[in-house]
């Protein structure tokens, strides 16, 4: 049960005291009665709401799906940098949503954003290990040494030995290679800090599966759409069962 001025106000109807007035002037409906009291509570899955006599779709959660430019980062909030949140509508900021774990700022490609907090902490916990799988371009020939050295897991400049990872090659000639790579961890600059221990700089990297979710093709760079009902389940299914 939820006060109504709080549920409305957080689908974004406006204040809470933007929403009392709204009441007040008696445009909000519960199960067919106009009410007039702003502290009533209701429980907003099982009563039909209406405003200015449109229904009014709850939903506690949000899930997008976004195609991440280069150049904004993965956060909520910068001093400097345009966010990934900065790129939605506003009707969407309102549910407080964050990033599921981070691309780098001149990564591309697919990133989940959500306010589902336990969706979240599942995806990004070492115990589910969910794959990620990018598509990079690299600086020199990629070879089946470099493949050899994903399988046993590449020990990171700090010293970090990785889990064990896929690099399947795509093409190679004498500007470089395409690849496919699919790691279970995140850590920061992973994908880049990988081939940097094998001497070879990655120069583009688009992430295009988290789990058993794929990078949607008609999505450009910088646009989003919500996740749909069945893609909301494929993510919340345990990868390993
Ligand atoms: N690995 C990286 O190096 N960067 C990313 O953005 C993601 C994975």
């Amino acid at each position: 049960m939820e006060r109504i001025d709080k549920i409305l106000s957080n689908l974004g109807y406006g204040s809470r005291k933007e929403i009392k007035a709204i009441i007040k002037k008696g445009l909000v409906e519960i199960d067919g009665k106009i009410i007039k009291d702003n502290t009533i509570k209701i429980n907003p899955k099982e009563c039909i709401i209406k405003v200015n006599d449109e229904l009014v779709e709850y939903k506690k959660y949000i899930y997008i799906m976004m195609n991440k430019p280069a150049g904004v980062v993965s956060a909520t909030y910068d001093k400097y940098d345009e966010t990934v949140i900065d790129l939605l509508d506003i009707k969407y900021q309102i549910f407080n949503p964050f990033p599921v774990g981070r691309l780098d700022k001149d990564t591309v490609g697919l990133l989940l954003i959500t306010n589902d907090g336990e969706l979240n902490h599942k995806l990004i916990s070492p115990k589910w290990n969910v794959n990620k799988v990018y598509y990079a371009e690299i600086n020199k020939p990629v070879t089946s040494l470099d493949i050899k050295s994903f399988e046993k897991g590449v020990i990171l400049d700090d010293g970090y030995k990785c889990l064990p990872a896929k690099l399947s090659i795509i093409s190679v000639d004498e500007n470089g290679s395409r690849v496919e790579v699919t790691i279970q961890e995140g850590k920061f600059h992973q994908v880049k800090r990988m081939f940097e221990s094998l001497d070879k700089k990655v120069v583009y990297l688009k992430r295009i599966k988290f789990g058993n979710l794929e990078l949607d093709k008609n999505l450009e760079e910088g646009s989003y759409r919500e996740l749909t009902q069945r893609e909301i389940e494929i993510l919340n299914m345990d990868p390993h069962n």
